[in-house]
């Protein structure tokens, strides 16, 4: 009843911003990312019939936020009502990468998570249904079971029951197929003010650019998917600059505005795009809070973080490349 996994976080491409429906956690359209390794979360449960309570450890400290803790129960809850039993459980999780980093480490988190307490709760499940659990967790967690290039599905059906089972994840490209670099400016500006699941609700109900952003998704999905099987970097820039910048403008126009930028992280946007002008290969992303995300080729990645180092504000730059997907490692109770 006890098992320990490791997943990576994952930074969208083709960005998930918006919920179809909230009980089942369904995303309001598709999404496209590369699982980042190097950075990686590891997580250890075991269910314990001795237990009154799920316990969470994060990092070191006893998690006794209800809120946070509540998700994990959930969650857990999920996984208990399938296999069927009710102990509750011990869970012990740890990141290689500062929280402060903003890299979403709900994404590695639930990904590691589901592949740990599915096997601890002894349900043999494939990589599609762990996509789904993980997307109950949060959505861009689906997508950190795969290594590699991965596209997110919003599943079609009407019914949001059915269409749960059809949203889930599936590989694009594997991690060898293109050697990109993911270089992260953490800014000194801190964390975000607003939580990605408050911020994407919030944006939905009051922005009047919501419905434009989500019908301009499934298009940038297709073009993403045909410019990474053919590598081609300079369309990709195009494609996930856009979706970045579209998400962003969504969120701006909510009432009141999420605004996830600082001074830096507009610094670094028109940094990275002189340098792009100038011939550099890269390009930027940013996801819910200020630190700016630049990928490139492996071989410009020198030159990238010359560039990034070189801005006021930045306080480090973490570097990644495409990672594995999800998987048990060898049984560890301290992560
Ligand atoms: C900006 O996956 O954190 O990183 O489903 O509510 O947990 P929940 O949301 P979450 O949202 C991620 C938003 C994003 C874009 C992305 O990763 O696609």
């Amino acid at each position: 009843m006890e098992a320990t996994a490791v997943a990576h976080p994952n930074i969208a491409l083709v960005k998930y911003w918006g919920k179809r429906d909230i009980e089942y956690n369904l995303p309001a359209a598709g999404s496209v990312s590369m699982t980042l390794g190097g950075l990686e979360t590891r997580t250890y449960v075991a269910f314990d019939s001795s237990l009154a309570h799920d316990q969470f450890e994060l990092d070191g400290d006893l998690v006794d936020d209800g809120r946070r803790l509540a998700r994990v129960t959930g969650f857990l809850d999920l996984i208990r009502e399938r296999a069927g039993i009710d102990h509750r459980a011990r869970v012990t999780s740890g990141n290689n990468f500062p929280t402060a980093a903003g890299l979403a480490s709900s994404a590695s988190g639930f990904a590691a998570l589901a592949v740990a307490a599915a096997s601890a709760a002894g349900l043999t499940i494939d990589e599609r249904e762990l996509s789904i659990l993980a997307r109950r967790g949060s959505g861009s967690a689906a997508r950190s079971i795969y290594g590699g290039f991965v596209e997110m599905q919003p599943g079609a059906h009407a019914e949001p029951a059915v269409a749960s089972e059809e949203a889930f994840a599936r590989p694009i490209a594997p991690a060898e197929h293109w050697d990109l670099r993911c270089l992260v400016a953490v800014t000194a500006e801190g964390e975000k003010a607003v939580g990605s699941t408050e911020g994407m609700n919030r944006t939905q109900q009051t922005s009047p650019y919501f419905g434009a952003w989500v019908d301009s998704v499934p298009t940038d999905i297709d073009a993403a998917r045909q410019v990474i099987a053919e590598r081609d970097f300079e369309s990709l820039a195009d494609i996930a600059e856009r979706s970045c910048l579209r998400m962003h403008a969504s969120a701006i126009g909510a009432e009141p505005g999420v605004l996830y930028w600082r001074g830096t992280t507009v610094d670094l946007i028109h940094r990275v795009r002189e340098a792009r002008a100038g011939g550099l290969s890269a390009f930027f992303t940013i996801d819910a809070g200020p630190h700016v995300k630049v990928f490139c080729p492996a071989d410009a990645s020198d030159d990238v973080r010359a560039l990034l180092d070189d801005v006021d504000g930045v306080r480090d730059v973490l570097e990644a490349w495409p990672g594995k997907a999800a998987r048990l490692v060898e049984l560890q109770e301290s992560p």
